[in-house]
């Protein structure tokens, strides 16, 4: 069990590169079960999340080979139908084994995913979804277990939009005989960036991007290399470390568009943002503001980078306010960056932030990914030695983060610890 120490004070300088996008990685590197043959997949960061989906794979009966941001899969024959319950309950995104898996072989036994430190998150738009591709579904003993004569095209609308259950459509649809449609898809980059993966194999899906994604079923794919897109939510997350000890940083192997909105938010705060083709510069020029954000699908605010704006705004004089409207339960953090002399008040799914406080070290304890990131965040900014554990949360999202954070100046270690949490 790991920790982080921070010592608290140091502007950010210098420049970083990001790394491949992990919610992009996931659904592809399960995609690579659709083909048999050898596929190539590039910028992939070495995170416990991509290791375990790999792990996963090599279960189902796929080769594979990780070194260097780079991945070797080799797809035989698939052996063993199964996301079993240890994998899926340290990673839910096993979950994308399921359209994959009914595509290729007509049966996927994939355990069903409990809730987490995000709230209930259920599955239900997945099920529904595959069950108007023809699959018939029995959930028994923790396990869903899908079975299909053969997947028929359909006319599928999601009430709410869901990045996850769009993906799973996405790969079992592309297999499907006649057409799907998606209305109300999720048009998030990631999403794009799959259906991209899959046209590369074969696949003619038409309106990623948009609201309504077609896919034209085909017989078979083959195999093809892919290199991911730059994961904006790393992105975020470093401008942010930047912004938060008003030190001036270069984010660079990303694509600023993907990150419109939060640029927008820390230009009305009063930072300094200048975007370059494939980089971003931050830095802070006067004053500074509090502002309002809703969290809602793309392109609008994304939910990931609500815990490391809520830690910025603590240090905005002034009161702020976010909304969040994706998993009314994101708060667990909250507590945590009360230790550190957050004044923050919860009131149903919204917090108001009376910024302004000057925050002070702590022992904090990280509840989920990028809570554990917003808590290192705002330890750069507080005064004396900040001692957050849980990281293993960290480094499911972020590859290295502290030595990313030490390049760029800040006084962080990882520590190696026997307690027990
Ligand atoms: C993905 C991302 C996650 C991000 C989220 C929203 C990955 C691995 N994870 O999660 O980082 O925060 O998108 O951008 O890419 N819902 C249902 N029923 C379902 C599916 C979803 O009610 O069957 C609800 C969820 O509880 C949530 C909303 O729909 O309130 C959106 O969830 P979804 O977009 O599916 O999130 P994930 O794919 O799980």
């Amino acid at each position: 069990m790991d920790e982080i120490l921070v010592r608290g004070g140091r502007k950010l300088t210098g420049t970083i590169a990001a790394n491949g996008s992990k919610n992009a990685g996931l659904p592809i590197l399960a995609a690579t079960l659709l083909a048999d043959g050898e596929y190539h997949i590039k910028n992939i960061p070495n995170l416990s999340d991509i290791r375990t989906m790999i792990k996963l794979l090599r279960t189902i009966g796929t080769e594979a080979e990780f070194t260097d941001h780079e991945l070797r899969i080799t797809t035989k024959k698939i052996k063993n139908h199964e996301a079993p319950y240890e994998l899926v309950k340290i990673m839910r995104a096993s979950i994308y084994a399921l359209g994959p898996l009914l595509a290729r072989c007509g049966q996927a036994k994939v355990s069903f995913p409990g809730g987490c430190a995000l709230g209930a998150r259920p599955i239900d738009y997945h099920l529904e979804a595959l069950h108007k591709l023809g699959v018939t579904i029995q959930i028994k003993h923790g396990y869903i277990y899908a079975k299909t004569k053969g997947l028929k095209g359909s006319e599928i609308f999601f009430e709410n939009k869901t990045v996850g259950a769009t993906a799973n459509v996405l790969m079992a649809a592309v297999l499907a005989e006649g057409t799907t449609v998606i209305e109300n898809a999720a048009c998030e980059p990631e999403i794009s960036g799959l259906a991209e993966f899959l046209n590369k194999m074969g696949a003619q899906i038409d309106g990623h991007g948009t609201e309504i994604i077609t896919v034209h079923g085909v017989k078979e794919l083959h195999p093809a290399d892919y290199s991911l897109i730059p994961d904006r939510i790393e992105v975020g997350t470093l401008l942010v470390a930047g912004a938060i000890t008003n030190g001036k940083i270069t984010v660079t192997n990303c694509i600023p568009q993907h990150s419109g909105i939060v640029l927008n938010k820390l230009r009305d705060i009063g930072y300094t943002v200048e975007t370059q083709e494939n980089s971003i510069t931050i830095y802070n020029k006067g004053k500074k503001y509090p502002v309002e954000i809703s969290t809602n699908p793309y392109p609008a605010f994304p939910t990931d980078l609500q815990p490391l704006f809520a830690a910025l705004l603590s240090t905005i004089e002034g009161k702020s306010i976010i909304n969040e409207n994706i998993f009314s339960d994101r708060f667990m953090y909250i507590s945590e960056l009360q230790r550190l002399g957050a004044d923050i008040k919860l009131s149903g799914n919204m917090i108001s932030i009376n910024g302004g406080n000057k925050l002070s070290g702590a022992p904090v304890m990280a509840p989920d990914i990028r809570a554990a990131a917003a808590l290192i965040t705002a330890a750069l900014a507080a005064d004396g030695e900040t001692k957050i554990s849980r990281v293993y949360h960290l480094d499911r999202g972020y590859e290295y983060f502290e030595n990313k954070l030490a390049s760029l100046g800040a006084d962080i270690e990882r520590i190696e610890t026997d307690a027990l949490y």
